[in-house]
């Protein structure tokens, strides 16, 4: 699978050093050629000579190696890799990454390259949990960078929670993931996801039930199949997927503002619940009760995202796909508002509460597109996702 595959491997000073040996081994044995980079602390935890046995190769150690300077250079050391991984990735590395600092050679042939990374995360779990750690995973997320693990168990420390390194094994299945030549490899495609909310006054907004999930779905599935996602998502329940680029916004005038910025791409899959309305006028200080009665509300409209993608005079995206959450006659309704808004397929389903889609996990949608409504069975969003997915990738060839 990884035959020829040129893989940076840094390893991070943690003791979950103690798998990479096996690591090494995994990936060479399917094929991939491994450079290792040793931190300094890395070193404390497993030894060079150790890691140039498994490798095949001496591992690079310092930034200042007048040798290897002279030989390669650590930004052509970067550069010449297929895919970064940091592995495992400690809490301080993620923070010089998510900072852009460059004070040693792992973290700046970190910020010196264009490479996709992936990391394995390895702490304590107080760490991984801490507010300043979640801040960087948010950081590196929204940079594009590539997860595997933490997994939740029981650790070296005698606690137990998030922030195991993955197994050797599952950390080769992301780097095969990683570096799949997907159908969709080269497209760039963005996606909308999660509500939106409007806000009232400073404290207060109007949002809609939706989860999230099955935008977020959407963007791992066009991700998994070797698209460029960009993934723009208002304030959803749950993470957004690794390997795609995260823009993270509240309201629709703010998503509208994202998506522009994003432009141009291939297809663009708007499965965000944007809201229809925003407070006119949402006051900078919060509403307070008062003796003549409520504060009555004006609602202005909000930009339709959707239609304005959907109706660009140059630049429109070759493909673009819009959702129909209806309550009933859902294929009319459905139809009318892709005429409407011109977009190419529209996604329509039921979301009546007896159906439980609105942040449930599976939905019931039928697609429609000029070829005229195919009804996909019930199924799980991640389903749906994938089969969406393959529909796109089917129709940008
Ligand atoms: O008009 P309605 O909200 O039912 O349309 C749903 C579709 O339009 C979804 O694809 C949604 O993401 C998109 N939409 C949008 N901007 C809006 C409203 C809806 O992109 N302001």
């Amino acid at each position: 699978m990884l035959a020829g595959k040129r893989i940076l491997l840094i390893i991070g000073g943690g003791i979950a050093a103690y798998k990479t040996p096996d690591l090494i081994r995994r990936l060479r044995e399917r094929g991939a050629e491994v450079t290792p980079v040793l931190t300094r602390a890395a070193e404390e935890f497993v030894t060079p000579l150790t890691i140039g046995a498994v490798a095949g190769v001496a591992p690079h150690r310092d930034l200042f190696d007048l040798t290897t300077e002279a030989e390669m250079g650590h930004i052509q050391l970067s550069r010449s890799a297929d895919l970064i991984v940091v592995a495992p990735a400690t809490a301080d590395l993620m923070a010089k990454m998510a900072q852009g600092l460059a004070n040693d050679l792992a973290s700046t042939l970190l910020l010196a390259t264009d490479t996709p990374v992936l990391i394995a995360p390895a702490m304590n779990v107080r760490m991984w949990n801490h507010p300043a750690t979640q801040r960087n995973i948010a950081t590196l997320k929204g940079d594009g960078v590539g997860f595997v693990g933490p997994e939740v168990g029981n650790m070296a420390c005698g606690e137990h929670g998030p922030g195991r390194m993955s197994e050797p094994l599952g950390i080769v299945a992301a780097v095969e993931q990683a570096l799949a030549n997907g159908p969709l490899k080269g497209k760039h495609i963005l996606v909308t996801s999660g509500p939106t909310h409007e806000p009232i006054d400073p404290v207060r907004y109007i949002a809609n039930r939706s989860s999230g999930a099955q935008g977020t779905a959407i963007a791992a599935a066009l991700a998994a199949l070797g698209a460029d996602v960009t993934f723009v998502t208002g304030p959803a329940d749950v993470p957004p997927p690794a390997g795609v680029r995260v823009v993270a916004v509240q309201t629709a005038r703010e998503m509208l503002e994202a998506v522009q910025a994003a432009l141009p791409a291939d297809a663009a899959v708007m499965a965000a619940a944007v809201a229809d309305w925003r407070v006119a006028s949402a006051s900078d200080r919060k509403l307070k009760k008062t003796r003549d009665g409520m504060p009555a509300l004006e609602f202005a409209e909000n930009p339709d995202i959707l239609a304005q993608v959907s109706q660009m005079a140059t630049g429109r995206p070759g493909l673009v796909v819009g959702f129909a959450a209806e309550t009933n006659d859902v294929v009319e309704n459905a139809t009318a508002k892709g005429k409407r808004k011109g977009c190419d397929w529209i996604m329509a389903n039921d979301v009546s509460p007896v159906t439980g889609i609105m942040g449930g996990s599976e939905n019931a949608v039928i697609l429609i597109s000029d070829a005229g409504a195919e009804e996909w069975e019930r199924m799980g969003k991640v389903d749906v996702a994938k089969r969406l997915a393959d529909r796109i990738a089917a129709a940008l060839v």
